[in-house]
């Protein structure tokens, strides 16, 4: 079993392929200390040395004088609030008498097979064999509190999961005003913290930078994981980079608010900490009640930032999204969104599909504005009923026709959202989230539905549901569109409106998992005016997410890079729309902006009927090459060679089938090159011993793959590199496709 307890030395130790984490239990008042993580020990002996502290005697119950000093530097794995520990705390609690200190001791643990789901919320899972958990039962002996913490610990992936379950087991009501999921004291290597940032349209990019004294956090109280922040830190050794160094990630599987922080201490101890976000939380627990805390996925590397990427991509393909869709190749789409916005007919959406399918386009999605009475983005939302002046013949009609054409239908709602101006409202105004007397801010004329209420999920599911069942409706995008504000629920006590934002989330969940349930084949995108909720969370339901509203390729290579950090390219929703693009006003190739769609889920986002010949010729092109090399994309392992990010002049990756056998490198030079010379870069995740002939893929012209005549060893090709030839001008894009030559 992957996890071992060892009763002489009261230490635990989780074991992945390639890595060890320890904690223990110390001193006569049994506090659960953290004593390693990182490559795998071949033995524990001495572990329990680790706890000895410099700062301070090691004797907190016999030497009261230096308690404090003790409890502020000993490497918790849950930290205790208001004794002492001055370092951020797991949790806090607000009693009966309005106290908050917590001190949690170890009391018991028990090690099972498997993984158990956690109850309303996603999680990674597992099957009997090929994951252990731990649960470490800790007390807070002045109040009872309970706090069971949970380590799952996977056979094939170096990845652990933890999670905490609070019970109270007091004889009182209390507040949990906090709840962390993890808590990891470690010793600072004088770290780099790595973080996503951005905002609409430009989500995700990546931030390093160096790990100061005090606190550095990431978090949102936007109650969506948000465009701005993303759940997830990692911290690096200052000499980590693709291919080596060490590398600790985390990722909470979560799509609220939340916190991530790093915080570098007095001493020489970096505590990280996540969990949902304390600001605007705030959860009543009666006497026997428990509280479930989502799950922080853990991943170390020792070999660099690749090494993580590749670790999280496995663990999510293998262990947390559930759709039937994920292993296969997903019908390629048109979305009519950048092609008409709210201008549609049946009439139009038909002649789009009609092109569509001349050129082997696979399904037609219609997006915002086939309902209520959407003729702009200032009403509507929640009126799920089919607006007839648009589709005359209803959606039935609609999809029938569209299915005749030998394609799928998709369709796009916003189930979470309310507009002022709706019938919804009308009937139902106390169903929007807001603060009585105040007047809720707008955002993009919405407001947010209260979907923390049983009858309004209830209600909204059956309009939602009874469109589906009209229609043969094979995929849904669900989007959300603004963030949550005027926090203020009509159903929920006074003393419970703390809890107002995470219901919502698990509202959320509740929805997307009865949408599912009702129709299990559904291919479901999910989205958030772009990628603004794209989150572990939310892949647990939907097995691809759209990634961004920016669908220029330029920007899309910084979106994609920073999303590609921790998401198989499987997930990342990729459009070709037209130029000038919508956001930026950006022209490029088509050709690139097909490489840029194809390392996504691919699909077009343009009115085809006015594309010019040349751009159709090119759309078929495009589609035999994902039709061709999907498989490898999806499936594949992920190396990141090159960041544009970084350079500002280009950019390249490649994605190599298991065992190094075959791979695509796709490269974008940015800035045209001015003096006449070819660049050399490395490759990753080839055969060392293997020979490789390289070929290029055509994305502009009919021939799928044209041999370069070229034939390198794969070593060659990882230490020396590949000369890449000089391209033409600015936002030139090559995709090369490589096979190991067999004798
Ligand atoms: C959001 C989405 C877009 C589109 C519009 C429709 O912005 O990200 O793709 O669906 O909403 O209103």
């Amino acid at each position: 079993m992957s996890i071992q307890y060892y009763e002489k030395e009261r230490i635990f130790a989780l074991n992945t392929p390639h890595t060890t984490y320890l904690c223990g239990i110390a001193a006569q008042e049994g506090f659960l200390g953290h004593l390693y993580y990182g490559k795998r020990l071949e033995g524990i002996s001495g572990a329990p040395e680790l706890f000895r502290l410099e700062e301070s005697p090691f004797t907190p119950e016999n030497n009261d004088r230096d308690r404090v000093s003790f409890f502020d530097a000993f490497p918790f794995e849950y930290s205790s609030h208001g004794v002492g520990d001055f370092r951020e705390s797991s949790i806090k609690i607000r009693d009966e008498g309005g106290h908050s200190t917590v001190s949690p001791v170890y009391e018991s643990h028990e090690i099972r097979r498997g993984k158990e789901k956690l109850p309303g919320l996603p999680a990674t899972f597992a099957k009997e064999d090929e994951a252990a958990t731990l649960v470490i039962n800790l007390r807070d002996p002045a109040t009872g509190l309970k706090m069971e913490l949970s380590y799952s610990v996977f056979e094939n992936v170096d990845a652990i999961t933890r999670s905490v379950r609070v019970v109270n087991e007091t004889k009182a009501p209390l507040y949990l005003e906090k709840v962390m999921s993890c808590c990891v004291d470690m010793e600072d290597q004088g770290f780099d913290i790595l973080t996503l940032h951005g905002s609409w349209a430009r989500e995700r990019h990546m931030e390093r930078k160096s790990l100061g004294h005090g606190k550095f956090g990431v978090s949102t109280v936007r109650g969506e994981s948000s465009h701005q922040e993303h759940p997830f830190l990692a911290l690096l050794a200052k000499n980590a980079d693709q291919n080596g160094g060490e590398v600790y990630g985390f990722h909470f599987v979560y799509s609220g608010n939340f916190l991530a922080q790093a915080e570098r201490g007095q001493f020489s101890h970096v505590r990280v900490v996540m969990g949902i976000c304390p600001e605007e939380f705030c959860w009543k627990l009666e006497p026997g009640e428990a509280f479930q805390a989502p799950e922080v996925v853990l991943t170390y590397s020792g070999e660099g930032l690749g090494g993580m990427t590749r670790n999280l991509h496995d663990l999510y393909r293998n262990h947390l999204i559930r759709s039937p869709w994920l292993h296969k190749k997903r019908p390629i789409l048109i979305n009519n969104w950048e092609a008409t916005y709210f201008d549609f007919n049946e009439e139009k959406i038909i002649s789009i599909a009609r092109k569509s399918a001349k050129l082997g386009i696979e399904m037609l999605v219609l997006d915002d504005g086939w309902f209520g009475n959407r003729f702009d983005d200032n009403r509507s939302l929640g009126d799920w009923y089919v607006n007839t002046e648009k589709i005359r013949g209803g959606m039935g009609h609609l999809a029938e026709e569209i299915n005749k054409l030998g394609m799928k239908f998709g369709l796009w709602f916003e189930p979470e959202m309310i507009s002022p101006e709706s019938e919804l409202y009308r009937q139902h105004p106390d169903w929007a989230i807001a603060v009585p007397g105040r007047r809720p801010g707008r955002g993009r004329n919405q407001l947010v539905l209260d979907i923390s209420r049983r009858e309004v999920r209830d209600h909204v599911l059956k309009m939602v549901f009874d469109v589906l069942h009209s229609a043969n409706i094979e995929y849904v995008k669900w989007d959300m569109n603004r963030p949550l504000t005027d926090l203020g629920s009509a159903a929920l006590p006074a003393d419970r409106q703390g809890e107002l934002c995470h219901r919502y989330v698990l509202g959320l969940y509740e929805m997307q998992e009865r949408l599912l349930q009702e129709f299990p084949n559904l291919l479901l995108e999910n989205c958030s005016g772009g990628g603004g909720r794209f989150d572990p969370g939310m892949l647990y339901f939907s097995p691809q997410i759209w990634c961004s509203d920016d669908t220029d390729a330029i920007e899309r290579l910084m979106i994609q890079e920073g999303t590609s950090l921790l998401y198989p390219l499987s997930c990342m929703g990729a459009h070709v729309s037209v130029c000038p693009n919508h956001v930026v006003g950006r022209s490029t190739p088509f050709a690139t902006r097909g490489m840029a769609a194809l390392a996504g889920t691919f699909g077009y986002e343009l009115d085809v009927t006015k594309l010019s010949e040349e751009d159709k010729k090119m759309t078929s092109f495009q589609i035999a090459a994902y039709h061709a090399f999907n498989n490898l994309i999806r499936e594949g392992d992920y190396y990141r060679n090159a960041s544009y990010l970084e350079n500002h002049l280009y950019d390249c990756f490649q994605a190599v089938e298991k065992g190094g056998a075959k791979s695509l490198v796709f490269y974008t030079q940015v800035i045209g090159q001015p003096a006449r010379h070819s660049r050399r870069i490395r490759l990753m995740g080839l055969k060392a011993e293997a020979d490789y002939k390289i070929c290029t893929v055509n994305l502009d012209r009919e021939e799928l793959l044209t041999d370069t005549g070229r034939v390198m060893n794969g070593d060659l090709l990882m230490q020396a590199g590949m000369n890449v030839e000089r391209l033409w001008g600015d936002f030139q894009a090559k995709l090369l496709y490589l096979e190991e030559v067999r004798a």
